[in-house]
């Protein structure tokens, strides 16, 4: 029997008081938000809804101020404009000011904004879920790459309290700028010091783009690292990259980058609807099927 028309066009519940929040990004048609934060807001059974929105480049500016007041709960920001919303926030989180870029923007009803970042808490809950009992705190760390991503794990990195963090970049310049920015516990490392680095390392992370739709990952000799070093990769199309493949291979514990993205969203769901995402919602397996990984 084929539903009703009433019952085909009754979704969750949306209302005039529906609180309104979602992601703003250009593009936006691949993120993967709106599937996670739905998921929750209907298991939860909140009258809610969370959107994407693709603001041109040159207007992203006009978009944001014209939020405002809170017509909108408020936003998470992803590529390319993570650091122009931490510009244009009137109080931002020490994360988001360490990183230089915010990925959460919520707005009080006194027209004020508020920036965070919860990339890099995503980064530590996601080695606390794959590589349990792993203490960032106890051995240096290496990370590939020096962009925006690379910032925001060097950020939560030192404020939990790593010793050190190695970067190694293609282009060491923009590794030098992070050294300036963060200070004297990063090191620029370049490439043919790197393996002495490793030697030495806890955590080694992938932040580049390298291995992102199935290509060759970073080429750093994962076997140099101590065995009970801990392989992150952020980059989550492939699942499983040729970075986490060799590290897996040489018996090295692994972390995925989607268990990042899931984790990111957690504090962001958070601040937008007042609760926790609820436990019951199986977000990675729906994330997965989503990425034909399943
Ligand atoms: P994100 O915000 O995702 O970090 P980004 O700021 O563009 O994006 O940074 C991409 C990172 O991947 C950079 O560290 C970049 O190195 P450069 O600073 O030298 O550009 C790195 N990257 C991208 N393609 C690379 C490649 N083919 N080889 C090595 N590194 C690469």
């Amino acid at each position: 029997m084929s539903p009703s028309p009433e019952r085909a066009i009754t979704g969750p519940a949306i209302t005039g008081a529906a609180i309104v929040a979602g992601v703003c990004g250009a593009p936006i048609r691949h993120s993967m938000s709106p599937l996670i934060h739905n998921a929750w807001i209907a298991a939860a059974g909140l009258d809610a809804v969370y959107a994407p929105f693709a603001p041109t480049e040159d207007r992203f500016e006009t978009f944001i101020d014209g939020l405002r007041g809170g017509a909108v709960r408020g936003l998470n920001v992803t590529i390319p404009f993570k650091e122009r919303a931490l510009a244009l926030a009137d109080t931002a989180s020490d994360l988001a000011r360490m990183a230089g870029a915010a990925n959460l923007l919520i707005f009080e009803s006194d027209g004020t904004i508020q920036a965070d970042n919860t990339d890099g808490p995503g980064l530590l809950g996601a080695i606390e879920a794959q590589a349990s009992g792993y203490d960032v705190a106890a051995a240096p760390v290496v990370v590939l790459g020096a962009g925006g991503a690379a910032r925001g794990a060097i950020a939560a990195l030192l404020l939990a309290g790593a010793p050190q963090v190695s970067l190694i970049n293609r282009t060491l310049a923009r590794a030098h700028e992070l050294v300036e920015t963060f200070g004297s516990r990063v090191v620029a490392v370049p490439e043919e010091d790197l393996a002495d680095h490793l030697t030495q390392a806890g955590l080694v992370i992938n932040a580049t783009s390298l291995g992102l739709g199935g290509g060759a990952g970073p080429g750093a000799q994962l076997d140099l690292t101590p065995l009970e070093a801990v392989v992150v990769d952020m980059v989550y199309k492939p699942l499983r990259t040729e970075f986490l493949r060799r590290a897996a291979a040489a018996g090295r514990r692994t972390v995925d980058g989607l268990e990042m993205l899931l984790r990111q969203a957690v504090p962001s769901f958070e601040a937008f609807y007042g609760q926790a995402p609820p436990a019951e919602v199986d977000v990675r397996a729906l994330a997965l099927r989503h990425l034909g990984e399943a």
